[in-house]
């Protein structure tokens, strides 16, 4: 049976999916980790979903606990597929939309400027393998595709707009490529599906606009997801022998 492990950061970016998979929380499995785990099983496959879990009232957001959370989910779960589900900012400019859904053709961090020569840059941006079987999912599921980059802030900084145009970015987040490093060193094939809460060059206040779309934007996100995980169970896409 394939196990699809999914890692999403907020509890309100996972709970619209939580409750239509109807699944079941696992209490205490990561303990003394704050991170949560819900099981479940849809159409033959096992479905985990991972949140980062809390500290200081919050849900945790960004690289640090995205890291230490992917780690302990492939050691606790040895899952055949990594989804990183989550919210992200994009860019008017490319023709991106509030509340559309992305898959992510490439991932990379945009604010780990480490000047020197071109291996120590490379390290910093990442660029990671993504699941080789994404874009054919994107097709299969009419999702538009787009290159994910990850930074530990949620505003945009000149310099990071700069690297992320440099680089052709699409789609801004705080958690992929510091996921997308752990599946690296691991050999765990990762999909990354985002829905877009703000528009970086809309001229809005990210933050307040973040929070106005947050549930829009994770409600498409379940009905996006409700097709992947049919679409993987179904097609039997993935094996431990195809990874990345
Ligand atoms: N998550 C949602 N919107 C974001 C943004 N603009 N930057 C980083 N992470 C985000």
């Amino acid at each position: 049976m394939n196990h699809i492990c999914y890692i999403i950061a907020m509890q309100a970016e996972a709970q619209p999916f939580i409750q239509e998979f109807q699944m079941e929380e696992v209490t205490g499995f990561f303990s003394p980790y704050p991170f949560r785990l819900y099981q479940g099983e849809v159409d033959g496959s096992r479905l985990s979903v991972v949140l980062l879990g809390q500290q200081h009232g919050t849900d945790l957001v960004g690289c640090e606990a995205a890291s230490i959370t992917a780690m302990a989910a492939i050691q606790g779960l040895a899952p055949d597929l990594i989804v990183n589900s989550g919210t992200c900012g994009a860019f008017k400019a490319d023709g991106a939309a509030i509340a559309e859904v992305y898959v992510g053709n490439a991932v990379m961090f945009h604010d780990r400027r480490v000047p020197g020569d071109d291996e120590w840059g490379t390290q910093a941006l990442g660029n990671y393998p993504l699941w080789s079987g994404s874009a054919k999912l994107a097709e299969a599921l009419g999702l538009r595709m787009g290159k994910v980059t990850t930074g530990s802030s949620l505003d945009l900084q000149p310099v990071d707009e700069e690297i992320i145009r440099q680089h052709g970015g699409q789609l801004k987040d705080m958690e992929a490529a510091a996921i997308a490093f752990v599946c690296s060193l691991t050999g765990v094939p990762l999909l990354l599906v985002k829905s877009v809460t703000d528009l970086c060059d809309g001229g809005e206040k990210t933050y307040d606009e973040f929070r106005r779309n947050l549930s829009a934007a994770s409600h498409a996100l379940r009905d996006a997801n409700l097709s992947i995980v049919r679409y993987l169970s179904r097609s039997k896409l993935i094996c431990r022998t195809s990874r990345s």
